[in-house]
Formats: C-alpha cells, sequence, structure tokens
C-alpha cells in the first residue's frame, strides 16, 4: 500500500492520546518518561514528513490541493472572452475579484487606482459562462478572502478555467482576519500552474478585520480603525511592485498549511449547505439586499423573505450586510457586531456584471 501523507497525519494525531496516557494516567517512572518521548518525537517526526508528503503530492498531476474535481472541468470549446489581435498599447490590467464584506474588494480597488488602464471583474459575474476564461490583458490580479487557510470554493474554479496563454504578469492579494492567506496564495499558483505552466509571479496576504461571524464578532471601533489603518500601508507596499511587474518569492507559513490540510477540506465538503443554518426574523422588512449582494446567487426572495439555495460559498454577506440584522446563524449571530469594510458601498457589492 503506497503511504499517503493522510496516514502520516492519523499516525501523527492518533499518537497525541497515548502520549497523553502515558504522561498523566501511569506512575512517573524513568521509563515511562523515556517511552512518552519517544512518542512525542515520533508524533513530530510523522507531522512533518506529513507536510513534507503533502507539498510532493500538491506537485502530482492528478492532485488539485483539496479541489473537488468538478471544479476542474474547463470546456475548451467556448471562450468567454476573446483576446483582440495585435496593435500596440499600454500595459492593460484586469483584477478579478471575490468579496462578502467588501475588504477583497477595497483592496481591488486601491490597487486599480494606482494602475493605468485596468478593470475590476466580480469573478461572480462569471459564474453563469462556461470553459476557458481568455483574459484581455497583459497584467492578471486575483483578490479575494482566505476560508479555512484556502481559497472560496468559487476562486478556486474560476483560477481552474483561466488560459493565461496571453499574460505576462500574475499576481494574487488574499485578504485574512489573522492568517491562512500565505497558503491560499500557494493554492491558487497551484492551481493556475496546473492549468495554463504558468503559476503567480507574486502573492500577498493583507490582514482586514475578520468576518467569520459565525464564529466571532467582528472588530469594531477602534480595533477596527488600527486594522484598517495597518491594511492600507499592506496596500500602498504592494502597488508599487505590482505596477513595476516585479516578481517575488511566495510566502509560506507551515502552520497555515497544516490548518488547511486539516480543516480546509472539512470546508468545502459542507460549505453549499451550510445555509441551512440560516435563519430570518420578523425584522425583516423585505428590502432585497441580501438576495441583491449575495456573490453565490443563493437567495431568493419568496414572500418577501429570503430562501438559501443551498449552494452557498459562506462568505457571511448577508447577515454582515442585512440593514436590520435580521439574518442569523444559530444562536450566537444575534449579539455579533456587523461588518462592512468602509470603503465599499452596498451599490458596489450588488454588482454582478
Ligand atoms: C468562511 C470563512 C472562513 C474564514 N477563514 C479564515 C481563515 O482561515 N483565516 C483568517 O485569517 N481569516 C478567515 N476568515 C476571515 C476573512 O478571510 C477576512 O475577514 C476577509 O478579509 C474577508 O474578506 P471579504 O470582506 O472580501 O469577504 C474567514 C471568513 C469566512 C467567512
Ligand atoms: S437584507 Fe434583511 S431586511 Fe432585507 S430582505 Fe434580506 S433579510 Fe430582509
Ligand atoms: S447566501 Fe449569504 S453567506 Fe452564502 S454566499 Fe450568499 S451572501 Fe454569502
Amino acid at each position: 500500500m503506497k503511504i499517503k501523507e493522510i496516514h502520516m497525519k492519523i499516525i501523527a494525531i492518533g499518537l497525541i492520546p497515548v502520549f497523553l496516557v502515558l504522561a498523566f494516567a501511569l506512575p512517573n517512572t524513568a521509563s515511562t518518561a523515556i517511552l512518552s518521548g519517544g512518542i512525542m518525537i515520533t508524533a513530530f517526526v510523522a507531522t512533518f514528513i506529513g507536510i513534507s508528503m503533502q507539498k510532493k503530492e500538491a506537485k502530482e498531476p492528478d492532485d488539485l490541493l483539496a479541489i473537488p474535481p468538478k471544479y476542474c472541468r474547463v470546456d475548451p470549446s467556448t471562450e468567454c472572452q476573446k483576446r483582440p489581435a495585435g496593435g500596440t498599447r499600454t500595459m492593460k490590467t484586469i483584477i478579478y475579484y471575490f468579496t462578502g464584506t467588501g475588504n477583497s474588494l477595497a483592496v481591488a480597488k486601491k490597487i486599480a487606482a494606482a494602475l493605468n488602464d485596468c478593470e475590476l471583474v466580480p469573478i461572480a459575474s462569471l459564474q453563469k459562462t462556461t470553459g476557458n476564461i481568455v483574459p484581455q490583458a497583459e497584467r492578471i490580479g486575483i483578490v479575494c478572502p482566505v476560508y479555512f487557510s484556502g481559497l472560496p470554493l468559487m476562486v478556486a474554479a474560476f483560477a481552474g478555467r483561466l488560459d493565461l496563454s496571453g499574460v505576462q504578469y500574475i499576481f494574487a492579494v488574499i485578504t485574512h482576519g489573522g492568517g491562512g492567506g500565505e497558503t491560499a496564495i500557494r493554492q491558487l499558483d497551484g492551481i493556475l500552474r496546473k492549468r495554463s505552466g504558468h503559476g503567480l509571479d507574486a502573492g500577498y496576504p493583507v490582514t482586514m478585520p475578520g468576518n467569520y461571524i459565525l464564529m466571532y464578532s467582528s472588530p469594531a471601533g477602534e480595533k477596527k480603525e488600527e486594522i484598517l489603518a495597518k491594511a492600507d500601508e499592506q496596500i500602498a507596499g504592494i502597488t508599487g511592485p505590482v505596477s513595476q511587474c516585479e516578481k517575488r518569492a511566495l510566502p509560506s507559513s507551515l502552520i497555515t498549511r497544516l490548518l488547511h490540510t486539516l480543516l480546509y477540506p472539512w470546508f468545502t465538503s459542507h460549505v453549499h449547505t451550510d445555509d441551512k443554518k440560516f435563519t430570518v426574523n420578523d425584522k425583516c422588512t423585505a428590502c432585497g439586499t441580501c438576495a441583491a449582494i449575495c456573490p453565490a446567487n443563493n437567495i431568493e426572495l419568496v414572500e418577501g423573505k429570503p430562501v438559501w439555495k443551498h449552494h452557498c460559498e459562506l462568505c457571511c454577506g448577508c447577515i454582515h450586510l442585512c440593514p436590520e440584522g435580521a439574518i442569523q446563524a444559530g444562536k450566537g449571530t444575534e449579539a455579533r457586531v456587523r461588518y462592512r469594510n468602509p470603503s465599499v458601498t452596498i451599490a458596489e457589492l450588488k454588482r454582478r456584471s
């Protein structure tokens, strides 16, 4: 049997309870201490072998780093954007973005403002198209949030359709609430490399207010302002290198790579149906904002109330952006702070074309 990275992880995780029993339940003798030490070292070694095997496995052609196969289908007979023939012009840029609460769109807008001839395209607008996406630009940016130390599924699917044969420079910016952007950048690089043989020339994580309201409150007040001010500094440090098409070594983080390995497959396995937890209360005024901002077109108003259609991306936009705070996901969300990036309007978040 071929030993895979998952087996090493099972060994590492399985050894933890054995170590705990030896350390706490058995008499404190020299031989128990030596045995405990041995087991701990074996668990560490197994973890590191698991991580390096994952790197190797990711390079194998049939592995797309946790992208479910249905997202890798490409119909080569259709092209949703054709490249014009010949002609000289200044370097055109397209920044493709995905956003739930506006952080990633704010970054995309700020970078676009620093470049000449730059178009912003919502990845959500390409959902209804099929086949290759052939950008009409020499420089491409992809800006999106990190979800469980990986890419939103819609972004992974989009990247799997990108034909970069006419592109000279491609960069990514991943917004995160604390960590994981580095690993999502690596995941994106792997998909692009496999699809087009052209990986990322540069990738930048940017720390923004966290928006995973199913688990925590978003920062508010001074804390929020502080994070946004630091993010602006980070963005200012990205625009120069991007405008000069500077190539940079991609960032990496062992810890979030491990988190990706452990949590991302679980996230992708249930993300589309997590909206079963969503409910709406009597505060709803039937304004339709939730349906209009949803990047997955996953909400329909039935008799004025939202109904979720189970192809959710879990961006949390509907919960955060409902003007009445009427959408909940379990008991915890009622008291949690709602968030929208202050540089982005609801009208911009509604854009789907
Ligand atoms: C489903 C989900 C998972 C998330 N996972 C992470 C994570 O692993 N690490 C992290 O730092 N932030 C995580 N976040 C926070 C977002 O990445 C962060 O707030 C991002 O800037 C939101 O971007 P947006 O406003 O463009 O949607 C998560 C948010 C959501 C909704
Ligand atoms: S955004 Fe809020 S108030 Fe408006 S329709 Fe949706 S749930 Fe109702
Ligand atoms: S239903 Fe809500 S959480 Fe799901 S993708 Fe749409 S806006 Fe985001």
